[in-house]
C-alpha cells in the first residue's frame, strides 16, 4: 500500500472503513452500499404483533420484527433498519380514526391511550376541510408523540353500497369530496412531521373474500367515480404513502398492477412516496416489486427468497428493487425516527378531546324535525332514554380502524353532563340488562377474531306498552337510541338487526312514540350508527331523528350538544339514504360472489393469517357504472328517503345573488352566491355546488358535485358570500374511446342546493369548444364486456 493510500484510509469518511450514512450521503450512494439482502428486507417489511401465534408460526407468518416493532407495542408492523447505513425503523400504526396502539404494556404502570375522533364518515358530514384538518392535525400529534412515523390512513374508498362493512372509515359516496376531506385530513396530519398512507387503491368497496375479490369495473367509471377521490387527495396533499388493496382490479391484484401504480399514480398524479401492500395483500412479491408497490407489509420469509432469486436468475432487474429502495429510503429521511425526534408518549389528550368533541358535533346530521321538536325546549328537565346504544354507545367501528381510548362518553352520560335528568328506573333496569348480557358473552379466545368479530352490541331490551305509557307520564321527553356497528373482514347484510331494524327495535318506537305523543311530548331517536340504516318504515313515528354517527370518544357529549342547542345541527349526508336497499344501484352486484374455494396447501396452517394468504377467489361486477348514489337516483328519477347533501337546521338559510361571471367558458369560470341567516338562531350552511352537462354522445348524470363550501357561524340576518372557481377538468367526463377527460360543448347549467335536490339557485354558461382537459394512459381495461347501466 502506498503511503497516500494509508494516509487516507486513516481520514474520516474513507470509503474502505465507513459505510455512507443515510441523510449524510445522497440515497444513491446508500442503496449503492446495501448488500442484495438489506435491499429485499427493506422492501419486505416486517410483522406486527402476533400473540397468538407460536415463535414458528409468527416467524413464518411474518418476518419477526427486529427490535422495532417493541417501539410501539400496538403497531401494525415496521420497516426493516441497517444500522451500519444509518437507516432507522419505520413504524406504522392503524388509523383512521385516531392512532391505535396498545394502551397498556406490561411491567409498565404508564398507559397509552388514544383519543378515539369520530369516525370518518362523520367527519366528511361535516363538509368542512378546516375543521378535518385540525382533527388531523391533532391525531399527527399523537402519531409523533408515540413514536410512530406513519398513520395508516386515511380510507378513502367510495361508499359504493350501505353495506359495506368499513363505510364507516370512508368518506362518501361521491368522489369530489372524499378527495376533498381527505386532502384536509392528510395536511393536517403531516404538518406534524410524520406520514399518512392513503388507503385502500384501488376499488374495495365491499369486505366479504376481501382477499382475493376481482372487482370487474369499466374504465370510465375506475376514472371517474374509483380513482378520482385519490387523484384530488394525492395531488393537492402528497401523502407520504398509498396503501394498494386486498382485491384485484380486471383480473390483475392492485399491488401487482404496474399501470395502476405506476403509470397512473405515479407518472400522471405526480405520487412522490412510497407504496405498501395492505396486510398480506397479493400473492406475487416479484410481481408487486416490479408494479412499483415498494413495500410488502408484513413481510414473510418465503417471500424475501423469491425476490433474491428473481435478481439472481434475471427475472427481476436489480434496478427496479433499487426504485423501490429509493422510494422507501427518501420518505424516511422525514420521519421522526430518522430525525432522532424524542417522542414524549404524552400528547395532550384533553386539548384532542375537545378537538374530537367539536368535530363530532359538526358531523351531527339533523334529518327530522317537526315541530321544533329540537332543541329540545327548555321545560323538557326529565328525559326516559330508551335503547341499549343510549346506555352502551358506540364510539366506532371494530377492526384496525378500533382506537384504544381512555373512554366514551355514553348517550346517557352526555345528557346527564349537559343537566338533563335520566328517568332512574329505566336507567338501571338497561345497565343490568346490558352488564347480564355481556357477561354471558364469551369473546372468541383468538385475539384477532376477536378483534375482526363485529361488536354489533347486546340484543335490544325491548320495551312494553305499559312501562312507555308509565314513563310518559313521569318524563318530559324520550329519546329512543338505535345502534349499529361493523368491521373490516364482513359486509353487513340487508337484514333485520342490520339495514333493516329489528321486530324489537321497530314495536320499541311505536310504543314509546304512543305512549308519549298520547301526553303531548316529544320522542326523538338517535342513530349512533356506522352505515346507512333503512329509515322509510318508520321515521313517521317520532318527532325527531338525529343522525349521529360514531363520534368517538365524545359521543355523548357532542350529541347533548345538538339535542340541548348548544350547537345547531349543520352537518350534511355525504350518502344518500335509500327508501328500501333494494333501490341501491349496486343491490344486485353486491358484495360479490365466489368463484373457487380457498388455495390453502395440504398442512399449511400460519393461523389466523392463514385466510389473508390463502383466500378464497371471488368477483364482483360494477354493472351500474358511474352511476353510484346520487348519481343513479338523480338520473333515473328513484326518490330516496333521505337524498345526498341533506341535513336540516334550527335555523333557516336564504339563498340569493347567483353570479356566474362569464356566459361563455374561458378556462375557468367563477360562481358566487349569498347565503344569509333568516332564523332566529345562529347557525353554519354547507352550500353545494353541482354542475349539469350538456347531453353527449357519452351519458351523462343529471349533476355532479363540483364545489362545496360551509359558511362561518351567521348570526341571525347576517350574511356571507360565497366563492366557488370551476375549471374545464369540473365540466370534464371520461371519455373512453380518447383516454381522456374531455368538456363536451354546450351549455352547463350551474346549480347551488342545499342538497342534491334542493335546489335554491340555478345559472348556465356555454363552452363553444370542446376541451381536452386531461389526457391519461389507456391501462385497467375489463376483459370482459359489462353490461353497463346507461341513460339511452
Ligand atoms: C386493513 C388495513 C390496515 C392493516 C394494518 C388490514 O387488515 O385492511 O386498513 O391498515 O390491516 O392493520
Amino acid at each position: 500500500m502506498g503511503i497516500l493510500a494509508f494516509i487516507a484510509g486513516l481520514l474520516p469518511g474513507n470509503a474502505q472503513t465507513q459505510s455512507p450514512k443515510l441523510g449524510k450521503s445522497s440515497v444513491k450512494a446508500v442503496i449503492a452500499a446495501m448488500s442484495l439482502e438489506e435491499k429485499v428486507k427493506l422492501v419486505v417489511g416486517t410483522g406486527g404483533d402476533f400473540p397468538d401465534l407460536t415463535t414458528a408460526k409468527k416467524n413464518e407468518a411474518a418476518v419477526p420484527a427486529m427490535s422495532a416493532v417493541d417501539l410501539v407495542p400496538g403497531a401494525a408492523g415496521t420497516s426493516y433498519v441497517v444500522p451500519r447505513l444509518g437507516i432507522t425503523p419505520m413504524v406504522l400504526t392503524d388509523g383512521p380514526a385516531g392512532l391505535r396502539i396498545q394502551p397498556q404494556r406490561p411491567n409498565d404502570s404508564k398507559t397509552y391511550y388514544c383519543t378515539a375522533f369520530p369516525v370518518a364518515t362523520l367527519l366528511a358530514s361535516t363538509w368542512d376541510t378546516e375543521l378535518v384538518k385540525k382533527v388531523g392535525t391533532a391525531m399527527g400529534n399523537e402519531v409523533h408523540e408515540y413514536g410512530s412515523d406513519v398513520l395508516l390512513a386515511p380510507a378513502i374508498n367510495i361508499q359504493r353500497n350501505p353495506l359495506c362493512g368499513r363505510n364507516f372509515e370512508y368518506y362518501s359516496e361521491d368522489p369530489m369530496l372524499t378527495g376533498n376531506i381527505a386532502a384536509a385530513m392528510i395536511n393536517g396530519v403531516q404538518s406534524q412531521g410524520v406520514g399518512t398512507s392513503l388507503k385502500h387503491f384501488v376499488a374495495n368497496n365491499s369486505e366479504d373474500n376481501r382477499n382475493a375479490l376481482n372487482t370487474i369495473v369499466s374504465q370510465r367509471t375506475l376514472r371517474e367515480i374509483y380513482l378520482e377521490g385519490f387523484r384530488i387527495a394525492v395531488e393537492q396533499a402528497q401523502p407520504w404513502t398509498v396503501m394498494s388493496s386486498y382485491n384485484l382490479v380486471n383480473g390483475v391484484y392492485t399491488s401487482e398492477n404496474y399501470d395502476l401504480i405506476t403509470k397512473i399514480l405515479r407518472n400522471e398524479w405526480g405520487f412522490k412516496g412510497f407504496v405498501m401492500t395492505d396486510w398480506y395483500g397479493g400473492t406475487n412479491a416479484v410481481a408487486q416489486m416490479k408494479a412499483g408497490n415498494d413495500m410488502i407489509m408484513p413481510g414473510r420469509p418465503k417471500q424475501i427468497e423469491e425476490i433474491i432469486n428473481a435478481v439472481k436468475s434475471g427475472a427481476l432487474d436489480i434496478k427496479v428493487l433499487d426504485k423501490n429502495v429509493e422510494h422507501i429510503l427518501t420518505v424516511m429521511l422525514n420521519s421522526p425516527h430518522f430525525k432522532g425526534y424524542k417522542f414524549s408518549d404524552k400528547p395532550d389528550l384533553t386539548a384532542h378531546a375537545t378537538v374530537a368533541r367539536a368535530a363530532a358535533t359538526e358531523g351531527i346530521i339533523l334529518l327530522k324535525n317537526s315541530d321544533n321538536a329540537l332543541p329540545l325546549a327548555s321545560s323538557v328537565k326529565k328525559i326516559a332514554s330508551f335503547g341499549n346504544a343510549g346506555y352502551d354507545t358506540f364510539s366506532g367501528g371494530t377492526g384496525s380502524g378500533d382506537v384504544n381510548e381512555a373512554y366514551t362518553v355514553t348517550i346517557s352520560q352526555g345528557l346527564t353532563n349537559a343537566g338533563f335528568e335520566l328517568e332512574k328506573t329505566l336507567k338501571t333496569q338497561y345497565e343490568n340488562y346490558i352488564s347480564e348480557a355481556k357477561s354471558k358473552h364469551e369473546k372468541p379466545a383468538d385475539p384477532i377474531a376477536a378483534l375482526l368479530e363485529p361488536n354489533h352490541g347486546v340484543t335490544e331490551m325491548g320495551v312494553e306498552m305499559l312501562s312507555a305509557r308509565l314513563l310518559a307520564d313521569e318524563c318530559d321527553a324520550a329519546i329512543i337510541t338505535i345502534g349499529r356497528n361493523a368491521g373490516e373482514g364482513n359486509d353487513r347484510k340487508n337484514v333485520e338487526g342490520d339495514f333493516k331494524l329489528t321486530q324489537t327495535e321497530l314495536s320499541m318506537i311505536a310504543r314509546v312514540s304512543t305512549a308519549f305523543h298520547k301526553v303531548g311530548k316529544k320522542v326523538i331517536v338517535i342513530l349512533n350508527i356506522g352505515g346507512v340504516i333503512e329509515v322509510a318504515s318508520w321515521r313517521d313515528m317520532p318527532d325527531a331523528i338525529v343522525l349521529a354517527w360514531q363520534g368517538g370518544q365524545e359521543t355523548g357529549n357532542s350529541i347533548a350538544d345538538i339535542l340541548s342547542g348548544k350547537v345547531n345541527p349543520s352537518g350534511k349526508l355525504t350518502s344518500t339514504f335509500p327508501m328500501k336497499y333494494e333501490d341501491v344501484p349496486s343491490a344486485n352486484n353486491f358484495p360479490g360472489k365466489a368463484t373457487g374455494k380457498s388455495t390453502v396447501p395440504p398442512g399449511v396452517d400460519f393461523g389466523w393469517v392463514t385466510g389473508f394468504i390463502f383466500p378464497t377467489p371471488a368477483e364482483i361486477i360494477y354493472e351500474e357504472g358511474i352511476f353510484v348514489g346520487y348519481r343513479y337516483y338523480g338520473t333515473f328519477g328513484v326518490k330516496p328517503a333521505y337524498e345526498f347533501g341533506f341535513g336540516l337546521s334550527y335555523t333557516k338559510f336564504e339563498y340569493n345573488g347567483l353570479k356566474v361571471a362569464s356566459p361563455d367558458f374561458k378556462g375557468k369560470q367563477s360562481v358566487s352566491v349569498t347565503v344569509k341567516n333568516t332564523g332566529a338562531v345562529a347557525g353554519r350552511e354547507v352550500v353545494q355546488l353541482y354542475v349539469s352537462a350538456p347531453a353527449s354522445k357519452i351519458d351523462k348524470p343529471k349533476s355532479e358535485l363540483k364545489g362545496f363550501a360551509k359558511t362561518k357561524l351567521l348570526q341571525p340576518g347576517e350574511s356571507q358570500t360565497l366563492t366557488f372557481t370551476l375549471n374545464a377538468k369540473d365540466l370534464s367526463s371520461f371519455n373512453t374511446e380518447a383516454s381522456a377527460w374531455i368538456a363536451d360543448t354546450g351549455k352547463y347549467e350551474v346549480l347551488i342546493g342545499a342538497s342534491s335536490s334542493d335546489i335554491k339557485l340555478t345559472g348556465s354558461f356555454n363552452l363553444k369548444k370542446a376541451i381536452v382537459s386531461m389526457k391519461v394512459n389507456n391501462v385497467l381495461a375489463p376483459q370482459v364486456t359489462i353490461k353497463e347501466l346507461s341513460k339511452k
